[in-house]
């Protein structure tokens, strides 16, 4: 298939496109570079070994721009991953969140339309389940109360895309629900370079274990979990890249609206993926508890069956291959 990947050169976007690829897919990529550089689409050409990979640095906000990359060729379907995505700054900046993330996916769509393009991947997250009522979660367990403006724009699109497909049967939109995705290639020549302070666990080990960061703070030791840290579903980002794969088919075949959970099904506390990065990597990492964070919940992991049984998908990787990679990846980063 002809994909237009948004947000292609990011964190999860670039593993993706070497799937895509690797699976033997047309791509190009629009993303405007706010949270990205366009170096990594060159990575992504040197691990499929292909020459350079369409790109059209444009912000999905800009009608015109965005016209005309979907003018310069026939898509067959969008995978949309472009969108803002820090959690604190979102609760700071809530104006920019929705602008951005709602703005810029009602562009996309009209776009689209105008362009006879109705097929559509959407990147959502377990945020939207809030305080789940059901652990592990199936994508029957109604949606929550979400805890930040980044949180209510993944809920809010996924209601603006099956609203859109109820009123016009001919859109096919698959909302994918990411748990918590860490890990990077197994190259090492993509993964996941936050700026400033990470925000979430993986890159805060990692940066830990490298000596830019004192020790890790752990929020809470006291939620109701085995060891009192909070439990999460890390998912290998290859292994979800290839859920996007995956999902494709669920399009081919006219789905008309499906929702999916991509996690691995199993939940690991903080405590555990500090010791499964240790023993995967042969370093320490130094850590004290903290108080918790606002807005956290104690467990969050998800019932992968569905997307096993509708698209024969499952993550492969284990916790160690994804502290491994994670820390090749950061180790690269400083040659
Ligand atoms: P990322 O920041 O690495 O990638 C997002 C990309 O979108 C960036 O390259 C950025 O430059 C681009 N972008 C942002 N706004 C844009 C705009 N208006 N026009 C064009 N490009 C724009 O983030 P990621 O981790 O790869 O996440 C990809 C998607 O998955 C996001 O929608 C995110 O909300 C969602 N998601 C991520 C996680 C996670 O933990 N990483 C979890 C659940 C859902
Ligand atoms: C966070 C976001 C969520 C987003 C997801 C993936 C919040 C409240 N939620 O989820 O909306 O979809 O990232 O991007 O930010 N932890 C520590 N110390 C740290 C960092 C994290 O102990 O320095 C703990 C957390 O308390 C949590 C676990 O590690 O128990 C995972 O945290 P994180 O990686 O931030 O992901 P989530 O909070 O699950």
């Amino acid at each position: 298939m002809n994909i237009l990947v948004t947000g292609g050169t990011g964190y999860i976007g670039s593993h993706t496109v070497v799937e895509l690829l690797t699976a033997g897919h047309k791509v190009t990529v629009v993303d405007n570079l706010c949270n990205s550089s366009a170096d990594s689409l060159a990575k992504v050409s040197e691990i499929c070994h292909c020459s350079s990979i369409p790109f059209a640095e444009c912000d999905i906000r800009d009608r015109a721009a965005l016209g005309r990359v979907m003018d310069s060729d026939r898509f067959d379907a969008v995978i949309h991953f472009a969108g803002l995505k820090a959690v604190g700054e979102s609760v700071e900046k809530p104006w920019e969140y929705y602008d951005n993330n709602i703005g810029g996916t009602l562009v996309l769509l009209d776009v689209m339309r105008q362009h006879g393009v109705k097929n559509i991947i959407f990147s959502s997250s377990a945020t939207v389940y809030g305080d789940p009522q059901e652990i592990p979660i199936t994508e029957t367990c109604p949606k929550g109360q979400c805890t930040n403006p980044y949180g209510w724009t993944k809920s809010m699109l996924e209601q603006v895309l099956t609203d859109l497909q109820m009123a016009d049967s001919e859109w096919n939109v698959v909302l994918l629900r990411y748990f918590n995705p860490i890990g990077a290639h197994p190259s090492g020549l993509i993964g996941e370079n936050p700026n400033g302070i990470p925000n979430n666990l993986m890159p805060y080990i990692t940066q830990t274990a490298v000596g830019i960061r004192k020790e890790l703070g752990i929020f809470g030791n006291d939620y109701p979990t085995p060891d009192g840290t909070g439990v999460r579903d890390y998912i290998h980002v290859v292994d979800l890249a290839r859920g996007h794969v995956a999902a494709l088919k669920a399009i081919a075949g006219k789905c008309g609206i499906e929702t999916f959970n991509l996690g691995t099904g199993t939940g690991y506390s903080v405590l555990d993926v500090v010791r499964a990065f240790e023993k995967a990597n042969g370093v320490k990492v130094p850590y004290s508890i903290k108080p918790r964070r606002a807005g956290d919940i104690a467990a969050c992991y998800s019932d992968p069956s569905k997307a096993f049984r509708v698209l024969g998908w499952k993550a492969e990787y284990g916790i160690e291959d994804m502290c491994r990679h994670s820390w090749n990846f950061q180790k690269n980063l400083l040659k």
